[in-house]
């Protein structure tokens, strides 16, 4: 199918020249920022073998718990890439027994009543056998992808985010995170050769092209369909500042999905549409290249989501790897993905020998739940890795 856009402005970017000179953030300096990244994953090896760390922490610390959050994976994919990286035995060994864990989690359907089994089931089982050829992973990732297609409505073309398929608040509610989600789908078609998955997806990214994606290139998080007549409703926020605001961290979720999406279907227009979202996102950014945790703000003293950024430096990384040399903006994202990054590791990373077990701080989870704010979060660490390792080898996605 052809993914079809709304009217979606671009915003030049103002600040162009920010963006004009390559920064330095060479090799030694990349490997430097991994270091740091695996002194801090040893530091809490032991305690999340057989538990992972919540979602955010408390005090820069994240407890432990089982494996019940959306966000369990990002330390197994965290460990998928210590192992990628340095060769090691104890991440590969630990990564595996956690496949057990989550094997148990989708038989036994603990807390998978949601979109994210794509976050769950890509970076744990998905990983594992794009790495190992993990034949018993691979069935694990299928069965979670069957799972997550239950949740696709025909009429409205939407997978439901959240909540049982008959709970009314919930019903044909979908949500901008969800772009990271459907390659799992993608996966799941081509190494079954069933295109069900796929249709799915596409369609799935089609009406978040049309309807989360505002005329103005900002995001809803959350939008409405009807799930019997496939009509659009109307978007809100359940983590942003207001409705008609720019949650941050939803703004790079699409930063990065869409160009997840192009990877797996090849329509140009959500390249385009990256760029269009990215334009928006770059121009209401503070001096220091990391966002608040809404677009909103642009100075003041709102905190910041790192995680946002670390998430928004992947898409730009993926993005880009898409445009032509000739592209002009092909430079201006990279630039600007490096500035970010420099400015995670410079400014916004956890102090080594300290009791902190995380690796970026000041994230925010859910500002209005005052959840993990100004903490670290458990996906921030992980997409600051995944930059980091994107930027020393020619990796090869788990998504
Ligand atoms: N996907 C939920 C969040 O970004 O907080």
């Amino acid at each position: 199918m052809t993914i079809s856009v709304g009217e979606v402005q671009k915003e030049p970017i103002k600040n162009i020249e920010r963006y004009t000179e390559t920064p330095a953030v060479d090799r030694v300096f990349v490997e430097k920022a991994i270091k740091h990244v695996l002194a801090k994953i040893d530091q809490s090896l032991d305690v999340f073998t057989d538990k992972f760390p919540d979602s955010s922490s408390v005090n820069l610390v994240y407890k432990p718990i089982e494996n019940v959050e959306w966000t369990t994976s990002f330390w197994t994919g965290m460990l998928w890439l210590a192992y990628e990286y340095t060769g090691l035995e104890k991440y590969r060994k630990i990564a595996e027994k956690h496949i057990e864990s989550f094997r148990e989690r989708l038989e036994k359907r603990i807390e998978v009543d949601h979109h994210d089994l794509g976050f769950l089931y890509t970076l744990s089982c998905v990983s594992a056998y794009k790495l190992t050829g993990n034949e018993e992973a691979k069935e694990i990732a299928l069965k979670a992808a069957d799972l997550l297609i239950t949740r696709y409505y025909e009429e409205a073309g939407i997978i439901q985010a959240w909540g049982n398929l008959n709970d009314p608040s919930e019903r044909g509610r979908m949500i901008i995170d969800c772009n990271m989600n459907l390659p799992l789908l993608y996966w799941a078609s081509e190494v079954t050769g069933k295109p069900t998955y796929r249709n799915i997806a596409e369609k799935h990214i089609n009406q978040a092209a049309q309807y989360i994606v505002r005329p103005d290139a900002s995001t809803f998080h959350t939008y409405y369909m009807d799930p019997e007549t496939g009509e659009p409703l109307y978007g809100n926020t359940r983590q942003g500042y207001s409705d008609d605001s720019c949650w941050a961290r939803g703004q790079s979720w699409g930063i990065y999905g869409f160009p997840l999406s192009y990877h797996y279907i090849s329509d140009w227009s959500l390249v385009e549409l990256a760029k269009n979202l990215t334009n928006y996102y770059l121009n209401r950014l503070p001096k220091d290249h990391i966002c608040y945790w809404d677009l909103i703000f642009t100075e003041g003293d709102e905190e910041r989501d790192s995680s946002a950024a670390a998430i928004a430096v992947c898409g730009l990384l993926e993005m880009s790897k898409h445009l032509p040399l000739l592209d002009q903006e092909k430079k201006v994202y990279e630039n600007a993905a490096l500035l970010m990054i420099k400015s995670l590791y410079e400014n916004y990373t956890t102090e080594v020998g300290s009791e902190a077990n995380g690796i970026l701080k000041h994230a925010v989870y859910y500002k209005g739940g005052r959840r993990g704010v100004d903490e670290s979060c458990i996906w921030g660490d992980y997409y600051y890795f995944e930059a980091l390792i994107r930027l020393v080898k020619d990796w090869k996605m788990y998504w």
